[in-house]
Order: structure tokens, then C-alpha cells, then sequence
């Protein structure tokens, strides 16, 4: 997630921006700069790369104003590069803005703009802002950036700074965070806490379409319609290492929390008037055509989610699909050619074998779609197309919202497919499209009902061995469940078909057995309660993840952790994060290294 410090005081500017960017560097980023208010002048240096190269910059000519905004940039629109950079500049100069989060009728709004002669540089979405604020900009820049936002769509985090004020600048907030930094003669911003707990401990946090006006001395809140509003001051008494995880004990908790926002941020830009839009990605019904099969090749849990996307692809779309894991195909000569879509899975973007798989895809005549969580990484440059999951830098080693932000991309794939070939009705693509963006609500259910998996976890994390078992799409489930579990607390577990286990399997279940069963496929569940009854004749101890409305469920399993009543095709979305969340709690409880496990790295870039 990008990261954004403003400052306005007595002292020089400029260090106290970079110094507070280097404590959120631990957010990811690929670009950085700042602008500063100088003599009457936006003082502006922002470049590609670190904080490092932005520093160079600086010292050859170091701004000396007192007012001033900073930005780590994490690319979503537009590649990392020194013009895609924040702070963006308005047409005239006069205004500057950095930005965190996806602002999503960029498109229109910029079509508008262009049509009032406003000239646009870079192909990010937050251009816009600048031109916007302006375009609202009649001396009063308080009004210009509520005018603004009441225009815009989408997640934002704004520091806004105008050449003509010297002694304020102007935030605001929807969806993506930001913090007030009370000082004394000198007020801040910050995306979070860490960038300013040096300068005070004294914090305002904004709401949603909550605008904020900073001078050093004093500090003003309004609504979106312009009545000030009275805030309560928090008092910070995290320390910096805990304040980096927003106060989170861990990365992967904090992660699996932010699952609501990065749905929302990677399923609503790419529905537009009903219908999905991938991005600019130009995959027509003629292309379709030609395609008789899809492969999804990926590593691990990107693996994981290819299995989910074989079958929601294959029915929707009645589209053949193959899923590989890349260091297997791309060893064995696969049939791949210029009748394949081939798509690639991939957080990083940096994955060794998949990125062979990917050149080795191309090299065959094939055409590559990616899903890819890093702009502008060797995978998604090498791609014929790329649909981004805007789920922000995953810091935990365990991916846990990337995960879901690709089945989520999936989603969008088989349904856009479905349409293009006419093999979804209308009424059933509109509905799914419905249960899409009803998504993030439905895990901000789940998430607020942990104590049940806590418990069980504390019950059970001394088990040697455990099974996730399940029918259809719950057995693609059942794969990322397994490897959750294993790779973090470092218990032994298996992903079995269940209907597998009468075939060998059923013969390890004794008396303690964990076996844990997402059963969220309305037309398998009978099948999946005799499962439970076999394991359990066998001493088996079973939870089981299922919508609220089975509640025959619960006449089988010891434990049920229900999630929202969703429709069962987009139910892994949901169901997968009550699994993420026991294999955090069993490893919290056998004092794993949650977020660096053994042996283990977030990027596996050699082979
Ligand atoms: C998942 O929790 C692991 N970190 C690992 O399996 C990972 O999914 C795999 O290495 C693929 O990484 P990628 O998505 O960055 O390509």
C-alpha cells in the first residue's frame, strides 16, 4: 500500500517527510518524492526506486520550506516509473497531491478533464486528483478539495498542498487510512503511525469523507458537507514495532483483515454499468473461439487458486482447463500452442519457475494472461495481458488477501468469458456479479467472529497430523487450507478429495485425528456429512466451514464456523479465510514465527 506523510510547522520540511517514508517503507513501494511549499513555490522531486535515490535528489538542491507532502508509491495505474511518481502536479502547477488507494471512474473523470483543455502526463489514476482540485480550485482550496471528492470514486488517502497557501495544507480520507499527527506549533499527516510517533503521540483518526485543515497551530475536521466535526484524541502507546503493524501482533493477521478492503479494491474498478471490464485487456468472443483449452500455471498458493479457477472457468465458461503447478510444466513438454490461453499466477510476480513457465508458454505460440499483485514485475512485463489484484504488498510470508484477490480475479475471468461465449444467462451473470460485490461485507462477518477458530486452535494445536477433506470446490479449498497450516505452524496436514478417503486415506483417521471440511457446495453436502460421520466412527475430531443456512451441519461436526449465506460458486472467496485464520491461531499457539516461517521466503526467485 502506498504510504503518505505531510508536515506543517516551524522546522524544515523535507527531512521530516523522508525520515516518516522510511518508517512505512516496510509497506512495499516502488517510487517515492515529495513536495514542499517554498517562497511561494511547489518545490517537487519524486523519482523511481527507493528511498535512497529520492535522497540523492534532495540533497543536490534541499527544499527549505515548512510545509510539505510525501509519498511512497505502490504502483496499481501505470508502471514504476519517475512520471507515474507522486506527488502528481496540476495543469497550471499551482496544486500537488499524493495519494493512497484506487480511484475508480479515473477514466471519466480524466475524459472530462482532458475536454477542459487539462493536460495529463502520467497514466496513473491520481493525475486526476490534481487536475481536479484545481479545476474546483476558485481560491478557496478547503472548497476545491470537497468539491473534488464528492466527485470521486473509489478508495482514497489525499494530502493535498496549493501554491498559493502558505500556511495550510488540506487531507482527506475514504476507504484508505490516514492520520492526524497533533504536535505542538506543528501538525502531520501520515498513512500510519509509525511515520510520526517520533514527533508526538497525539492522534486524530479520520473517518470516511472526513477533510481535514492543518495549519502548525491549529487543526480543523469537516464532513463531506462542510460542518466541522469534533474528533477524540488517541493516544499512541504502541511501540514502533508493533505501530508498523498498525497494532496487529502480526503482518498475516493484520493481512487477513485488510481481505474486505482488497476484494472491494480488485472486484468494483472492473464492474462498470452491470457489466465486467477487464481492465484494457482486449480478449474478444472471436479470440475465444480459438481458444480450446486453458492452462493456469502457478507455485503454491497462487497453485492453489488456479485449481479454484479450473472450476469455476470450466463452469461458466465451458472452457476445457488444465492447472499445472509451473515447475512441473514446464518440464514436460506440455501441448501448449497458439489454440491455448495461458493463464499465470503469481503475487510476487517474480516466481522463478512460473516465469519460465510463462516464457516457455510463449515460446510455443500460446497467449499469457497473468494475475499478478506487483506492477510492473517480470511477470506481469512479460505477459500479453495482465489483470492486477490490488490487494497491496503482502509482508507475511503466508499469503493470506493475495490469495482471495485471485480467486476474486478469477471471478472476473470466468464471468467475462461466460459472457462473451453466451454461455451464462443474463439473470445468472447479473446475479453472480451481485454476490461479487457483496463480497467484502460477507468477510468482514467472518473476520469479526475469530473467537470460535481461537478456541479451537488452543484445543488442538498439539495434533500431529491433520486432514482438510472436501467435495468440488471445496476440495480446491481444501489444498490452500493444507498448506496454510503446514507452512506456518509446521503441523503435517493433507488435502483430500472426499470422497478420496475410502480409498486409503481412511485408514490414518484414529481417535484425536483433526480433520477440518469447508462444505460450502449446497449439491455435495450430504455426501460431504457421510465423510464426517466415516472419520468420525474412527475418532476423528471434525470442524467444519459452512454457510449459516446448513445447519444440519452442526448435527455432524463437533465444531461449525458458519461464514455469511453465500451462493456456493463464490463461497471459496469467504470459506477460505476461516481456514487461514486456523492455521495463524494454531501456529500463535505453538509459538511459530507467524510471519517469517522456517525455511521459508516470500519470493521464491531461484529454482
Ligand atoms: C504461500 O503462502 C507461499 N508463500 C507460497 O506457496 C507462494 O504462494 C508461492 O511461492 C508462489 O508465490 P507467488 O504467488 O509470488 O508466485
Amino acid at each position: 500500500m502506498c504510504g503518505i506523510v505531510g508536515y506543517i510547522g516551524e522546522k524544515v520540511a523535507t527531512p521530516i517527510l523522508i525520515n516518516g517514508l522510511k518508517k512505512l517503507e516496510y509497506r512495499g513501494y516502488d517510487s517515492a518524492g515529495i513536495a514542499i511549499f517554498d517562497k511561494g513555490n511547489l518545490d517537487v522531486i519524486k523519482c523511481k526506486g527507493r528511498l535512497a535515490s529520492l535522497e540523492e535528489k534532495v540533497e543536490k538542491d534541499t527544499p527549505d520550506g515548512t510545509i510539505g507532502i510525501g509519498h511512497t508509491r505502490w504502483a496499481t495505474h501505470g508502471e514504476p516509473n519517475d512520471i507515474n511518481s507522486h506527488p502528481h502536479i496540476s495543469h497550471s502547477g499551482k496544486i500537488a497531491v499524493v495519494h493512497n488507494g484506487i480511484i475508480e471512474n479515473y477514466m471519466k473523470l480524466k475524459e472530462f478533464l482532458q475536454s477542459k483543455g487539462f493536460n495529463f502526463v502520467s497514466d496513473t489514476d491520481t493525475e486526476v486528483v490534481a487536475h481536479l482540485v484545481e479545476y474546483h480550485y476558485k481560491g478557496d482550496l478547503v472548497q476545491a478539495v470537497m468539491e473534488s471528492i464528492n466527485e470521486l470514486e473509489g478508495s482514497y488517502a489525499l494530502g493535498v498542498i496549493c501554491k498559493d497557501c502558505s500556511d495550510v495544507f488540506v487531507a482527506a480520507r475514504k476507504d484508505s487510512p490516514l492520520i492526524v499527527g497533533l504536535g505542538k506549533g506543528e501538525n502531520f499527516i501520515a498513512s500510519d503511525i509509525p511515520a510520526i510517533l517520533e514527533y508526538t503521540r497525539d492522534i486524530y483518526i479520520l473517518e470516511d469523507k472526513e477533510v481535514v485543515v492543518l495549519k502548525k497551530d491549529e487543526v480543523q475536521v469537516f464532513n463531506i458537507h462542510g460542518a466541522e466535526v469534533k474528533k477524540d484524541i488517541f493516544h499512541v502507546n504502541w511501540d514502533v514495532a508493533a505501530a508498523e503493524k498498525s497494532g496487529y501482533e502480526h503482518f498475516m493477521m493484520k493481512e487477513m483483515c485488510e481481505e474486505p478492503k482488497v476484494i472491494r479494491d480488485t472486484i468494483n474498478p472492473r464492474i462498470k454499468d452491470g457489466k465486467i471490464v477487464l481492465d484494457d485487456i482486449k480478449i474478444t468472443p472471436e479470440d475465444l473461439k480459438n481458444i480450446e483449452k486453458v492452462y493456469i500455471v502457478a507455485c503454491g498458493t497462487a497453485y492453489h487458486a488456479g485449481v479454484v479457477g479450473k472450476y469455476i472457468i470450466e463452469k461458466l465458461a465451458r472452457i476445457p482447463v488444465e492447472v499445472d503447478v509451473a515447475s512441473e510444466f514446464r518440464y514436460r513438454d506440455p501441448l501448449v500452442g497458439d489454440k491455448n490461453l495461458v493463464i499465470i499466477i503469481s503475487q510476487s510476480g517474480e516466481t522463478i519457475d512460473t516465469l519460465f513457465a510463462l516464457r516457455e508458454s510463449k515460446k510455443r505460440g500460446a497467449r499469457v494472461l497473468s494475475i499478478v499483485n506487483v506492477v510492473g514485475s517480470s511477470i506481469a512485463r512479460e505477459s500479453h495481458d495482465v489483470l492486477y489484484t490490488w490487494a497491496g504488498p503482502e509482508i507475511a510470508v503466508a499469503s493470506t488477501k493475495a490469495y482471495n484477490t485471485q480467486l476474486a480475479a478469477l471471478y472476473l475471468v470466468a464471468l467475462d468469458f461466460a459472457y462473451k461465449k453466451g454461455t451464462m444467462d443474463e439473470e445468472a451473470y447479473a446475479r453472480t456479479i451481485e454476490e461479487l460485490k457483496n463480497l467484502p461485507a460477507a468477510l468482514e462477518q467472518v473476520l469479526a467472529n475469530k473467537e470460535v477458530i481461537q478456541k479451537f486452535a488452543s484445543q488442538h494445536y498439539n495434533a500431529k497430523s491433520t486432514f482438510f477433506i472436501g467435495r468440488g470446490l471445496d476440495y480446491a479449498l481444501s489444498m490452500e487450507g493444507s498448506l496454510k497450516l503446514k507452512e506456518i505452524s509446521y503441523i503435517h496436514s493433507e488435502a483430500y478429495a472426499g470422497g478420496e478417503l475410502k480409498h486409503g486415506t481412511i485408514a490414518l483417521i484414529e481417535k484425536g485425528t483433526l480433520v477440518i471440511c469447508p462444505m460450502t457446495q449446497e449439491s455435495l453436502l450430504e455426501k460431504m456429512i457421510s465423510n464426517i460421520k466415516e472419520v468420525k466412527a474412527r475418532g476423528a475430531v471434525v470442524l467444519a466451514i459452512t454457510q449459516e443456512r446448513n445447519k444440519e451441519v452442526e448435527k455432524a461436526a463437533d465444531i461449525v464456523v458458519y461464514v455469511p449465506d453465500v451462493d456456493s460458486l463464490i463461497a471459496p472467496v469467504v470459506a477460505v479465510t476461516p481456514m487461514q485464520l486456523f492455521a495463524y491461531y494454531m501456529a500463535v499457539e505453538k509459538g511459530c514465527d507467524v510471519d517469517k516461517p522456517r525455511n521459508l521466503a516470500k519470493s521464491v526467485t531461484v529454482e
